[in-house]
Formats: C-alpha cells, sequence, structure tokens
C-alpha cells in the first residue's frame, strides 16, 4: 500500500513531458509538444502534450490523460504499478504500509525468489553469449531454428551449461542463498546432498510476470540429446512466484500489442510464440499446451476481450483448440479459430512461408468459434445420432454465453447452418441451462444466465412488455454509454444559464433523461452511466477502456459483453484511422462520424423515451378499464392518457422525421 502523501508527492514530481518523453519523441509546437500517437498507427503527429495542464491528447484516437494514466495505458498497468514506475523514475521513497511480521517474511521471500531468478536469467543469457559451450551449443541450436539475434534479444533467451554443478558454484560463490536456488527451482538437491541444475544442457525460456519480472523458466533439450531424455521440455516447479495456470509465455512482451490491436492470439508453445514476433506479429501467448485456466483468462481480459486460437490443424490441435472454450465463452470472450494445414503449428508454417504470406494466411482464415464448431462437428456428419451429439454440445457452448443478444445471434446463425428451427434450438438450450444449474453451482465459475422464452421465428417481438426491465433499448444505450460514453458530441452547449459546456455521449445522454424524467432501471447500467457522467466532468475519455478494465468485475464484466464489436446492432464503429489521407477527406471523416455518433445517441434516447411511455400509455389503459363506470376518476386519467399519447406522437414524429437537432 503506498500512502496517500507519498502519492501526491509522485502525481507532483511526475511531468508530463518527460513521461510522455520515455516513448515518444516530442516537438515543440508552441506552448506545447506533439508527436506521433503511441496508442495508433499513424504518419503525422496528432499527439499532443501539454506542459502546463500536465495532460496528453490524442486528436487522432482519444487516448490521452495525466502522467499516471499515460503510464498505466502504454504500459498495461494497473494503478499502483504506474505509481511505482513513476516513483522509481523520480527516485521517490515509497512509504508502505505497516507489514506485519508473516506478510514481511513473505514479501522478502518472494523478493529473494525473484532476485535470484533475475540473476539466473542474466547467468543463462552470458554463458549463451559469452562462452564457448553457450556459443557452439545452445546459440548454434537457435540459429538453426532460424530464431534471429533481436529475437533471442527480446525473449531473453539463454543456455545452461551442461555440467549439472555449474550454476550452484557460480550462485552460491557470488552470495546467493541455496535456499532460494531450491525455492526458485532452479537447482534441486540429490539422494547425495549435491546442489544440481534442474535445466543442464538446455537451451533457456525465461517466464516473465506480467510486470516483467522473472518468474520461472523453461527448458529444453536439444534435439541432439533427445534420444534417451524422456521430457522435451522441463520446467520451473510451482512456487510462491510461479503459478503455471496463472500464467501466459509472452504476456509481458505481448501486451501493449494486445491492446494496441485489442486481440491476442493464442498459440501452444513457446516456439509458436517466438515465431510470430519474428514475422511481426507481437499480440500473441502461450498456455504451453495445458488447457486455459480462468486466472490466466482473466489476465487477458484487462488486455481485451477478443481471442484468436491458433492450433494445429491435426486431431491433437483440434482437442486442444476445443478445450477451455466455453470458459471463455463465459468469460465473455469473443472467440475465432484458425487451424493451420494438417501437421504445422505457427512455427513450423512460419518457417516455411515469408513473413507478408504468414500474416495474410492468419488474416484470410479466422472462422468464428461456434461457425467452426458447427461445420466441424456437422458439416459432414450424416448420422442422425451423431448430428444430435454434435447439435447438443454447439448449444451447450452457446447456453454459456452471457450477453443475451450474443446469445441470440449465435443461436440464430447456428440454426441457419444447419437447418433447423431457432425455435428448438431455444428449447434445447433452455434445458441446458436449468441442467446446469441444478447441478452443483458451488463450485463452477461459470455464473448461470437466465434461460429465455422460445420466440416463434415468424413473431419477432416489437415492443416490450411493461414488466420487461431487460429492454433492448436500454441495452443498447448502456452499450452506446460503454463504448462511446467518454466522447465529445456537442460543443459549448448552454446547460444552465449562462454555463457553457462541451457534452460527452454520457452526459447528452444524461441530461436528455433527466429532462424527461426518465433513468435506466437496470442497477449496474445506472451506475455506468453515473461514472460516466462523473468522469466526464473532467473532459473527454476513452469509456471502453475505463469500464473494461473496471476495478469492479461486475461492471467490467458487463462492459465486456456490451462492448463486444461484432454483435453490437448500432454500425457505428470507432473513429476510423487510416492513413494516407489528406487533410479534407480526414476532416469529413471526422465530421460523418460525429454526426452519426450524435443521431444515434439521440435516436437511442428518444426509443427509450418512447418505449417507457408505451408502458405509461399500457397501465393507464388498465386504470382506465378498471375505473369505467366510476366518471369522477375517469377524468383525470382520460385527460392524462391524451397528454401521453400527444407526448408519444412528438417523440415518434421526431423518431419517424430523421431529423434530430
Ligand atoms: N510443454 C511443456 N512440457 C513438455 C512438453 C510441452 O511444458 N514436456 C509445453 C511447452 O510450453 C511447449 C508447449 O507445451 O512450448 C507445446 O509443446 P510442443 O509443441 O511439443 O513444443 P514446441 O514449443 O513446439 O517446441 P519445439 O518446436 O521445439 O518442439
Ligand atoms: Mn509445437
Amino acid at each position: 500500500m503506498i500512502d496517500r502523501a507519498t502519492v501526491e508527492r509522485i502525481k507532483e514530481a511526475a511531468n508530463i513531458v518527460e513521461v510522455v518523453s520515455e516513448f515518444v519523441t516530442l516537438r515543440k509546437s508552441g506552448a506545447n509538444y506533439k508527436g506521433l500517437c503511441p496508442f495508433h498507427n499513424e504518419k503525422t503527429p496528432s499527439f499532443f502534450v501539454s506542459p502546463s495542464r500536465g495532460t496528453c491528447h490524442c486528436f487522432g484516437c482519444g487516448k490521452g490523460g495525466n502522467a499516471v494514466t499515460f503510464i498505466m495505458e502504454h504500459e498495461q498497468m494497473t494503478y499502483p504499478e504506474a505509481l511505482r514506475w513513476l516513483a522509481n523514475k523520480y527516485h521517490i521513497e515509497i512509504a508502505e504500509r505497516e507489514l506485519t511480521d508473516e506478510e514481511r517474511r513473505e514479501q522478502s521471500e518472494r523478493e529473494s525468489m525473484f532476485i535470484v531468478n533475475e540473476w539466473a536469467k542474466d547467468y543463462f543469457q552470458d554463458v549463451l553469449k559469452n562462452q564457448q559451450e553457450g556459443q557452439s551449443i545452445g546459440l548454434q541450436y537457435f540459429r538453426s531454428r532460424g530464431i534471429r539475434d533481436d529475437i533471442i534479444a527480446k525473449f531473453q533467451l539463454g543456455y545452461d551449461l551442461s555440467d549439472r554443478h555449474a550454476l550452484a558454484k557460480t550462485a552460491t560463490k557470488q552470495g546467493y542463498k541455496e535456499e532460494f536456488l531450491i525455492k526458485t527451482g532452479i537447482c534441486y538437491r540429490n539422494d547425495r546432498g549435491e546442489l544440481i541444475d534442474r535445466y543442464a544442457g538446455r537451451v533457456i525460456f525465461p517466464w516473465f510476470g506480467v510486470s516483467g519480472k522473472v518468474i520461472g523458466f523453461g527448458g529444453r533439450v536439444l534435439d541432439t540429446r533427445t534420444k534417451g531424455v524422456n521430457q522435451k521440455y522441463v520446467n520451473s516447479p510451482e512456487s510462491e512466484i510461479y503459478k503455471k495456470d496463472h500464467e501466459l509465455y509472452g504476456l509481458f512482451q505481448a501486451k501493449r500489442a494486445i491492446a494496441k490491436e485489442d486481440c491476442v492470439y493464442m498459440v501452444e508453445g513457446y516456439t509458436d510464440v517466438i515465431a510470430m514476433h519474428q514475422c511481426g506479429i507481437e499480440n500473441v501467448v502461450a498456455n504451453s499446451g495445458t488447457a486455459l485456466s480462468i486466472h490466466q483468462i482473466q489476465a487477458l481480459r484487462r488486455f481485451t476481450s477478443n481471442i484468436i486460437l491458433l492450433y494445429d490443424g491435426d486431431a491433437a490441435g483440434i482437442h486442444a483448440a476445443m478445450r477451455g472454450t466455453d470458459m471463455l465463452l463465459a468469460e465473455g470472450m469473443q472467440l475465432r479459430v484458425l487451424l493451420f494445414p494438417d501437421g504445422d503449428d505457427p512455427d513450423s508454417f512460419a518457417r516455411k512461408h515469408t513473413a507478408t504470406e504468414f500474416r495474410q494466411f492468419i488474416a484470410e482464415n479466422q472462422t468464428d468459434f461456434i461457425q467452426f464448431k458447427t461445420d466441424l462437428l456437422l458439416k459432414d456428419e450424416h448420422d442422425p445420432a451423431k448430428r444430435a451429439e454434435g447439435i447438443n454440445s454447439i448449444v451447450s457452448s452457446i447456453a454459456v454465453v452471457q450477453n443475451p443478444i450474443l446469445r441470440d445471434t449465435y443461436l440464430h446463425d447456428c440454426a441457419q447452418r444447419v437447418g433447423i428451427n431457432q425455435a428448438t434450438l431455444v428449447n434445447q438450450m433452455n434445458r441446458i441451462i436449468r441442467e446446469n444449474r441444478s447441478r452443483n453451482t458451488a463450485q463452477t465459475a461459470v455464473p448461470e444466465p437466465q434461460t429465455v422464452q422460445p420466440i416463434p421465428e415468424s413473431k419477432q417481438p416489437q415492443a416490450l412488455s411493461a414488466t420487461n426491465k431487460e429492454s433492448k433499448v436500454e441495452q443498447l444505450l448502456a452499450q452506446m454509454i460503454v463504448r462511446h460514453g467518454g466522447e465529445v458530441i456537442h460543443r459549448q452547449i448552454e446547460v444552465e444559464e449562462g454555463k457553457l459546456m462541451d457534452l460527452t455521449v454520457a452526459q447528452t445522454i444524461h441530461l436528455s433523461l433527466s429532462l424527461d424524467h426518465l433513468e435506466l432501471q437496470n442497477p449496474i447500467y445506472k451506475k455506468i452511466l453515473d461514472e460516466a457522467v462523473a468522469l466526464s466532468e473532467q473532459g473527454p475519455f476513452d469509456a471502453e477502456q475505463h469500464f473494461l478494465h473496471h476495478q469492479s468485475v461486475e461492471i467490467s464484466r458487463v462492459a465486456a459483453t456490451l462492448s463486444v464489436d461484432k454483435y453490437q446492432m448500432l454500425v457505428l464503429r470507432k473513429q476510423p484511422k487510416e492513413e494516407n489521407e489528406n487533410e479534407e477527406v480526414k476532416r469529413r471523416k471526422a465530421e460523418e462520424y460525429l454526426t452519426k455518433l450524435k443521431n444515434e445517441t439521440q435516436h437511442l434516447v428518444l426509443d427509450f423515451h418512447q418505449e417507457a411511455l408505451e408502458i405509461q400509455l399500457k397501465e393507464l389503459q388498465k386504470k382506465i378499464a378498471a375505473n369505467a363506470q366510476n366518471p369522477e376518476m375517469l377524468k383525470p386519467l382520460m385527460e392524462e392518457f391524451r397528454q401521453l399519447h400527444q407526448l408519444r406522437q412528438n417523440v415518434a414524429k421526431k423518431l419517424g422525421s430523421g431529423i434530430i437537432s
């Protein structure tokens, strides 16, 4: 815990120009500085830094903030991590909260383990680069696999001498304690009590935690020695700092690219990650041959909710691609799949093709996961029993999806592909949801979605009933807030007498709703709107990033489902950021985008209003019917009805005219 006073000191010390300059080349431009935006690809600078305000902002993609938020965004760090980063830069000592003895012991033990790991990583690199055995065997091996030196350096690959005592000797001579060599698993003690080096004679792949600390190692035997050695890879044993099912290989090197591309490629092994970097694809991690765990999914979710599985197209690869997918779907991830031609994995495929071919292949051959599964299980399957089994498996996957809109879309798509009535699938899905629920719910990490009423395909619902709290319009409004809530759509609007304000999407929605005495019904959506409005006071901000990485799991989960791009009902995309366009075209596009955003926002608010009026009218009609014999009561009710009716007419007119001011 960092105490308040220190936080203040860090914020005061942080100079935005200095901080940004660590990552971006800045040039003076009037009172400000400008450079190429680090958050999106561009050729002309639109990233501005204001020393007087202590902020930065990109006029191309809208990202930016103060020194702390810049570091959070750029380095993909949490708030405390960013503070520590800045404290380190400005040599500010962090006064930590007093720890208990137990905490202190644990912390210093973890620290010691990190220190030993860091040392060992450097040792392995040194052996690879500077010692004769390292060069002739280790380096030679990497080179024979076509791994370039810059990639070796990027992943800090190394080699461990074949002398099984060498590392321990060097380490103890330099004062590193046996205790931590053993706790990290770098060494173990044999029957005779000697300290033995776990990775002797292997090339080394260090594992980095998400913030860059060395948490463990993987060591691969050399091909020449594969015979007689039963384990191709030896990995660090589980420890206080290395829990294999919490970590993803390559995440540290990939996190910035994952956030930037808003998607991540999932591959199987070390060499696949490395091969892809070598082809220029950096948003890639490996799950190292194990099924994905909930921890790994959560680690990724900090950066994106789009995941693309890349596997070998043989039976084992397909099996691997299927594993853990229901959990990904349940966690609100958008899944796509790409299988390489039989027998190839990303590593071997990359070696047979140029980088351009590789990237093109990846771009062109992805399929949506549900489609993939449908085709895989049903395309050439004519045996009725097997088909039924396949359909059941697909519907089970769809059943775990939380977002009802997305689930509907999947069911619809599946029904069409398979040629089955959608209502049948809905029934089956509801059965599965009920079964899942009645099974032991305590131990499932997957929250259970609500069942839905089967809807005959011919009769899609038009208006929503008065009791329907989860209205679609409301959902779309919430989606708008999560995706675009922080973007300014109205400039200098007089909100109170003499008070001019720029209004973000969130503020506009809030203002329109409150003028009509309306409120969002879903408490989470309401929270999201309120927070977006509060944040808007400080100026434009990236709502999607904010809510996706929200500290409340509930909010970030809802945001993840709402922010899903592919299935959104709006045709609105994020502001385009194409290159090579002249200023005029850019300006026109920006203007078109703004108009669309404005109209879409107002349209949704009006839709919402109309829906609310519809509900009120229905209730009023019921009251009128109930009071049919009571003229005294009837009169004011009729008057109210007339007024509401008029209001609805006005709203409908506005909606219908398409002219929205
Ligand atoms: N793996 C492991 N232990 C093993 C075998 C595999 O930890 N005994 C993990 C490694 O992370 C490995 C991944 O599973 O990278 C995939 O295994 P495999 O495809 O066999 O290894 P590759 O990375 O492809 O290595 P290579 O190309 O050198 O055979
Ligand atoms: Mn492999």
